[in-house]
Order: C-alpha cells, then structure tokens, then sequence
C-alpha cells in the first residue's frame, strides 16, 4: 500500500512541524521516531488526516510512492549515519534521502557519495526558520544532484516561506552546498546579533537609553533601511516585563551566550577557504567571552578603567550615529559572508549564484530582512563582483556612513565598551582600501629569518636578499 507522498524521520521540534507544513500543502506524510511515544505525542497533538504514524521503519518504508522521498530531521552527527544505514537496506534504486538537519556540510559530501555510489540519490537540505519557519514557511538551502532535486522541489517550494509569492526554495548546487549556505546564513546572523548587541550596549552606557527608550529606537529603526526580523524581535524584547519580579525581561537574563556550533564551522571554514571573515568571526569569539561570567566578573575590580564621562551634546544625533554605523557594519558582514560564499564556490566546484542566495533569505530566515533586496540587486547587475563593498549603492552607504562608524567606535573606546564586531568592520574596511599595507614588512621578516623569499614591486619573480645577521 503506497499511498504516502513524502516520509519524515525525526520527531522533534524541527521534523515535526516540518511534516505539518507538509500535510498542510496536501502530501501525504509518513512519519517515523525512533521512540515511538514522541510520534504518538505528535499525532495526538496534531490531528492530521494527511499525517501517518509508522511505529517500524520497514512499514514506513513501505508506505511511501516511488521514488521514494525521505527526509531526515534527526539530531546532526552520528545519527544521520545511523538512520541511513538503517534505511539502506530497505530502500531501492533511485529512491531519495534528504537530510533537512544542520549537518556539517562535509558529512553531507561524504554522505553524497557513499549513498549515490549504491544507486540512492541524496540532497543535503538547509532549514532556516526555526519552530515556527518550519511549521509555516521556512527558508530551504536545497542542495545535491539535480536528478533527485527535480523530484522534490514542488514538495519544498510548496511548504516553504514565500517572499511576494516566490518561494524561498532556490537550489544552492551540488553534494554540501545547501548545508554549506545554511551555515554562512547562520554565521552571518551571528554577527547581525552581534552588532545589534553591541550597538545597544553604547547606547545603554553612553546614550544612557533605558530599555523603553531603546524599544521605540529600535521600532523607528525597524521603520527605516534596517527593517529586518532581527532588529523587530530586538525593539519587542526591551518592552517584555518578567512576570516573576515586574522587571524588563532584559535585565533579569543572564549576559552568557550559548551556541551550537554553526557559527564556529563558519569561522573555521572562513580559515580553510582563506576568506577574511574577520566580523563573522569575532561574533563567535564575542559569544565564548560573554561565557566566561565568572572572570569578567573577576576582571571587573581589578582590570579597572576610569572613563571620562561623556556628554552627549545631542542625544537624537547620537542616536542617528549609532544607526548608521550599525547600518555600515551590517553592510560589511554580509560582504564577508557572500566572500566566504565566493571562495567556497571556487574551493567545493558550486558554481553559487549569489542573487539567488539573497534572494533565497528575504522571508523564513532568521536573518530575513529589506536590505536582502540591495544584495540581490547587487548582483544582479554584477554576478562578477569582487565584494559588495564595491557595488556603486554599497559603496555610496559606506563611504556615507563611514564617519559615524569612527565616531562610535571612537566613543566607544573611549568609555571601555567591548565592541569586537564594529572594530572588526571598519578594520575589515580600511585594509580593503588600502592600496599600500605593511604586508611588505612580513615578507621581509619572513625572509630573513626563513629565506622563504619576496616578491619585488618592480620586478617579476621571486627574490631572495642575503639579510646580515
Ligand atoms: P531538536 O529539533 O529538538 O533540536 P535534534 O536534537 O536535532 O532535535 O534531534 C532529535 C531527533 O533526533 C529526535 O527525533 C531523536 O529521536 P528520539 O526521540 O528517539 O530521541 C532523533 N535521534 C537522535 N539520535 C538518533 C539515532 N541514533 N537514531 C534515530 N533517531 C535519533
């Protein structure tokens, strides 16, 4: 009895909204969990005619049309392999596994081939949206052979989000590219936030903004050229009371930040490409420092600084500053981002299309935002371009906003606020633009003390100097 369209392995959160959204679109949707009971909760939750609960994995299995679609959204790691080795044996030629989860994308290349060279067909599939992305619209990174995408993209346009009625589903490339996309999309929210919590963080101390002030900035802020998700989850935090103690929600959380490990790959992937991701970067190492609690709280008496008290001559101005220089950060670490993107495109055989990306994260995801359309547009009228920084409208904003980027940095400085992302941004800017670095200096170095030789400015080839030591 084949009657289902689509199975679902994984019950959790994730697997489980994501196989609603599905029955939602008309499939029909087999559904499996290792433990048995999860399924059992989901079903008696959420009554679904389209939705069918399989308690062995063999009449799962079986359940489903041919070529069969699975799709798994189990915990990343070993337990992919596990379910995979698990399904083998009971799938046949052609059939299709989908991994919807956050794998590492080099699993999902050396899943690829494993699974294709036994004639089964594999998409390593980017999720982004949460919870609710996946119960209702969320952004989907498809990425694998072309033959067995062409079987599944009705199913993940259908259910995933749509921007003015076209589907955030794009086909990122071949083997890890969807995982490869998910994760730089996941590294760059890293910074987003990061540089969101950075700019409140001199507002708080140097603006000295109290958090109802900060909800109607962040609400005007959302109205203008940084309407975005993030900034409009920001403006509603500084509003929530905590019902415990009838204090803002914000100042009774703990400043320690967790992760699971997407951003970090992004950073190491940014060291194996030799991709300048500096931003994105220190947004992971702003998250491992704010986890250090205990010695900063340590630090705090002993690591003293004494900041002059700054008078804000004008506080709206002010304010102004810190959004431009949010706005000229933000520009900087998407531009960091799509490079990763770029040198990755080149190292993995992708072939990325860039505006396609951008246009794949303006609704679903996390980092879903206006300023996506700029990209998209970017290249558009490019697909060649070097770094978005160029891009003529780019450009315009930062050579525009550079100067308050410098004064908030300045300020901030000044006063002893850790601001890792937006020192990293305008670092990141000036040495693109520098035409002369002191990079001459290190080969130098690296000559003398390694003979491992220079280039000349005047001449081709490479060159040793006899240094006198
Ligand atoms: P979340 O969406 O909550 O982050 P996750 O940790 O990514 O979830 O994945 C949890 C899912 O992976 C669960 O469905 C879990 O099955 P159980 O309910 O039986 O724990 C599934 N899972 C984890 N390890 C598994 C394994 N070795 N084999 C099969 N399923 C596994």
């Amino acid at each position: 009895m084949k009657t289902n369209n689509i199975g679902v392995i994984g019950m959790a959160v994730m697997g489980s909204n994501l196989a609603l959204n599905m029955a939602d679109h008309g499939y029909h949707v087999a559904i499996y969990n290792r433990t048995y009971a999860v399924g059992e909760i989901v079903v008696a939750e959420n009554p679904h005619e389209k939705l069918h609960l399989y308690k062995e994995l063999p009449d799962f299995v079986a359940s489903l049309e041919k070529p069969r679609k699975i799709v798994l959204m189990v915990q990343a790691g070993n337990a992919v392999d596990k379910v995979i080795e698990n399904l083998i044996p009971l799938l046949d030629q052609g059939d299709i596994i989908m991994d919807g989860g956050n794998s590492n994308f080099k699993d999902t290349i050396r899943r690829t081939k494993e699974i294709e060279a036994i004639g089964l067909r594999y998409l390593g599939v980017g999720i982004s949206g949460g919870e609710e992305g996946a119960r209702f619209g969320p952004a989907i990174m498809p990425g694998g052979s072309k033959d067995a995408y062409q079987y599944v993209q009705a199913i993940l346009e259908d259910i995933s989000a749509k921007y003015e009625g076209e589907p955030c589903a794009n086909y990122m490339g071949t083997d890890g590219a969807g995982h490869y996309v998910k994760m730089v999309h996941n590294g760059i929210e890293y910074a987003d936030m990061q540089l969101i919590a950075e700019s409140y963080a001199i507002l708080k101390h140097v603006g000295s903004f109290d958090n109802d002030e900060l909800a109607s900035i962040f609400t005007s802020w959302n109205e203008g050229e940084l309407e975005s998700y993030l900034i409009e989850i920001t403006a509603q935090i500084f509003k929530e009371i905590d019902p415990k103690t009838g204090k803002h929600m914000i100042d009774v959380i703990l400043d320690r930040a967790a992760q699971k490990g997407t951003g970090k790959w992004t950073a190491e992937e940014a060291l194996n490409t030799g991709t300048d991701a500096s931003l994105l970067a220190s947004s992971v190492f702003a998250r491992f420092m704010s986890s250090q609690k205990d010695q900063r709280v340590a630090a705090s008496s002993v690591l003293t600084f004494d900041a002059p008290k700054v008078e804000l001559a004008d506080r709206k101005h002010f304010v102004e500053k810190v959004r431009e220089a949010l706005y000229a950060s933000k520009i900087i670490a998407y531009a960091q981002g799509f490079d990763l993107l770029k040198h990755a495109s080149e190292e993995y055989g992708w072939d990325l299309d860039f505006g396609s990306i951008s246009r794949n994260f303006r609704e679903g995801c996390i980092i879903r935002a206006r300023f996506l359309n700029r990209i998209s547009d970017a290249y558009g009228s490019n697909p060649e371009l070097a770094n978005l920084m160029i891009d003529d409208s780019f450009r315009d904003n930062l050579l525009s906003y550079q100067g308050s980027l410098r004064e908030v940095i300045a300020l901030a400085v000044q006063s002893g606020i850790s601001m890792p992302a937006f020192t990293t941004a305008i670092s990141y800017f000036d040495a693109y633009r520098t035409a002369d670095s002191s990079a001459n200096l290190i080969q130098a170095q690296r000559d003398l003390f390694g003979a491992h030789t220079f280039e000349r400015v005047d001449e081709d080839g490479n060159f040793h100097y006899e240094w006198n030591q």
